[in-house]
């Protein structure tokens, strides 16, 4: 039995952060930003009380009522992300306490920009294997948490949010039907990463000082590496399952960037009214963009059932993969 994506919903802060707002304190402008990676604003999650589990709570409570049923029946919560608001507890602990779901046990899974796609290849395990029948995933970031705004290559970049879907038993042929997912840390971890706040740098005034909370990137090698496997995620996706361009309803890939996006439907052969974006409106909100990017196709009525979706995602670790879902 696989597990079926039964209800889909996301949250996105009310304040935007846009282009023209990092004029002013960058060295950047609207253009280079536009061109260079699709985005024309973000969200930006400004109430000091709240960060990622808020978001995901959110997120779960539009799914629960969505689909008509109660906290108690949630069995498990997964969130994906690289910044739950505590090192523990964990953020779907939080969430799991903060909307009631007092039958299900929680925890986060780390694969940044991929976390929602690691947490739903997990979360679908357990529908398969019969232990459980409702499973909460989420994809969440407050990456304005971690993010240096004096740093132009990644300040432009990141913003916040959260998207989830509701794994319940599918019918025989729909549902999660395939997945590969894959890990490089001997290459990824000089590439992108935040080098303190965990075990090896603990926060010191010297890790705060040299600003070693936030993001770095070697945008320019990333951009190399995500181009190349998320293309071959997507292709190895169809070719797996014996799609053809013709067979794809939605590619709904990672938001990183538009031009690694465009490159992604270029190797699967498929035209851009084929591809979920909104990178333009929110940015890369790392394990919310593809649940975001899902829950607004769902919400604008596009998904019908027995389409087939394809889910694509690159990012720190690194890891990367794709997803095969017949909705
Ligand atoms: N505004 C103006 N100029 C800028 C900015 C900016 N915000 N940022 C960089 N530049 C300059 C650079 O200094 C450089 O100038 P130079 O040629 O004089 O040295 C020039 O623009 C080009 O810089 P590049 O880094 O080569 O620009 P590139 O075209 O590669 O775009 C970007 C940068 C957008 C970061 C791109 O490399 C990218 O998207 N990389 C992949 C990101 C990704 O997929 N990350 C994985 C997911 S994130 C995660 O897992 C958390």
């Amino acid at each position: 039995m696989k597990a079926a994506i039964t209800a889909t919903a996301k949250y996105t802060p009310p304040d935007k952060l846009t282009n023209f707002d990092l004029e002013k304190i960058l060295d950047t402008n609207d253009e280079w930003i536009r061109t260079r990676t699709g985005i024309q604003e973000r969200r930006i999650l400004k109430d000091p009380d709240k960060a990622t589990a808020y978001m995901c709570a959110e997120v779960s409570k539009q799914i629960l009522e969505k689909r008509g049923i109660s906290a108690e029946e949630i069995d498990l919560i997964i969130i994906g992300t690289v910044t739950p608001d505590t090192i523990f507890p964990a953020a779907g602990c939080l969430v799991q306490g903060m909307i009631g779901a007092k039958n299900a046990w929680a925890f986060d899974l780390s694969a940044a920009c991929s976390g929602f796609l690691y947490s739903l290849v997990v979360g679908s395990q357990f529908i398969e294997s019969g232990m459980h029948k409702k499973v909460l995933v989420l994809g969440a970031d407050k990456m304005s948490a971690i993010t240096d705004f004096t740093d132009r290559n990644t300040a432009v970049l990141f913003g916040d949010g959260a998207g989830g879907v509701l794994l319940e038993p599918a019918k025989d042929g729909y549902g999660v039907l395939d997945a590969k997912l894959y890990a490089d840390g001997a290459n990824g971890k000089d590439h992108l990463y935040m080098l303190a706040g965990g075990s090896l740098r603990p926060p010191s005034h010297e890790t705060v000082d040299k600003k070693m909370h936030a993001i770095r990137q070697d945008g320019r090698v990333v951009f190399k590496s995500a181009v190349t496997e998320m293309a071959n995620s997507a292709v190895e996706m169809m070719r797996r399952n014996n799609l053809s361009a013709d067979d794809i309803t939605y590619l709904i890939p990672h938001q990183a960037n538009h031009r690694i996006i465009m490159a992604t439907a270029e190797r699967m052969n498929i035209s851009m009214d084929k591809v979920g974006i909104n990178i333009d409106r929110y940015g890369n909100t790392t394990a919310a963009t593809i649940p975001l990017c899902l829950a607004e196709l769902d919400e604008s009525g596009k998904l019908k059932s027995g389409d087939n979706l394809i889910f694509v995602s690159f990012g720190a670790g690194y890891t990367w993969g794709g997803i095969y879902v017949k909705w």
